[in-house]
């Protein structure tokens, strides 16, 4: 008499994963066994029923619909996720000291203007006046000469120039070189809290699960520099709401700075500031790398 052999939960994961041995990309494979395995065990550990299913299946077909060329919304289910984070963390291991980066954000847009040390990227009033310094070095402490900063960031409108149809192009953003002794310095202006687009699927999600939409304030910066590893990073304000609660996870202790108050009859008020301001002191420091390295936007040349 021969028996019946029943086909297990186990046995469909086996057949899954089995079917891409003979793949020969190498990497390819281990990505999509890896991808089958935990797919199916996070199916089976929560017992995942065909409704759950089905409302996944929907909630993917939904992030595909609201998704173009201006909104990308699978980029933030990564970043809500914290997807995005954990990537860049296995990424860029960094030596002790080191500048730690963080998200780019879906707000850089490549091409800012070069503009001289200390000068506005403010191009109409968007907030109180703060004055970012401070010096770029090596880990081993050396002051790192013509240092790309670029720099974008939120207005009190909590909008950036690239959402704000009727800003300026250059608004809030622009490009900085270090000077000989690795110093630089802009005018920005104290950034505000803002929430993640939160009108589609992710949106959906955060309110399901009790969570909110809001990031802490932060002025971004991409650092570049001839011979150094390109580090895309945050200057978040220490004093934010939110920090304890990025909706996207971006906050490293090492990125918060003060925006220390300054009155508007201080000695060292830079120019073109009226009344009060904040000084905001922050260091960079680099990671030396044996690859080229990008020593200016590459979408802009001068
Ligand atoms: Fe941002």
């Amino acid at each position: 008499m021969s028996t019946t052999t029943r086909t297990t939960p186990e046995d469909i994961t086996a057949a899954v994963v089995a079917s891409f041995d003979g793949c020969t990309d190498e990497r390819l494979r281990v990505l999509a066994q890896a991808f089958a395995k935990h797919l199916h065990a996070f199916a089976t550990e929560v017992g995942l029923t065909q409704e759950e299913w089905e409302a996944g299946i929907a909630l993917l077909t939904a992030t595909g619909h609201i998704t173009d060329d201006r909104r990308q919304e699978f980029i933030l289910w990564s970043d809500s996720l914290g997807l995005s984070m954990l990537v860049d963390a296995l990424a860029n291991p960094l030596p002790e000291g080191a500048t730690e980066s963080t998200v780019l954000g879906p707000f850089y847009l490549a091409g800012a203007p070069l503009r001289e040390y200390g000068a506005a990227i403010a191009e109409e009033p968007a907030g109180d006046p703060a004055w970012v310094y401070g010096t770029v070095t090596s880990v081993d402490g050396e002051p790192v000469a013509g240092a790309e900063l670029d720099v974008w960031q939120n207005g009190d409108n909590r909008l950036y120039a690239v959402q704000d149809p009727d800003a300026p192009d250059d608004h809030l953003r622009g490009r900085f070189r270090t000077r000989d002794d690795g110093t630089y310095a802009f005018l920005a202006v104290r950034p505000v809290p803002y929430t993640i687009p939160d009108d589609g699927p992710v949106g959906a999600m955060l309110v399901a699960t009790g969570r909110h939409p809001w990031r802490p304030a932060h002025i971004h910066m991409i650092v570049r520099a001839q011979g150094y590893r390109t580090v895309a990073t945050h200057v978040f304000d220490a004093a934010s709401e939110y920090l304890d609660s990025d909706a996207v996870f971006a906050v490293k202790p090492s990125l918060l700075r003060e925006f220390v108050p300054r009155a508007a009859d201080d000695a060292e008020r830079p120019a073109g500031v009226d009344g009060d301001w904040f000084s905001v002191e922050n260091d960079l420091v680099l990671v030396p790398s044996a690859e080229p390295g990008e020593p200016t936007d590459p979408g802009r040349t001068a």
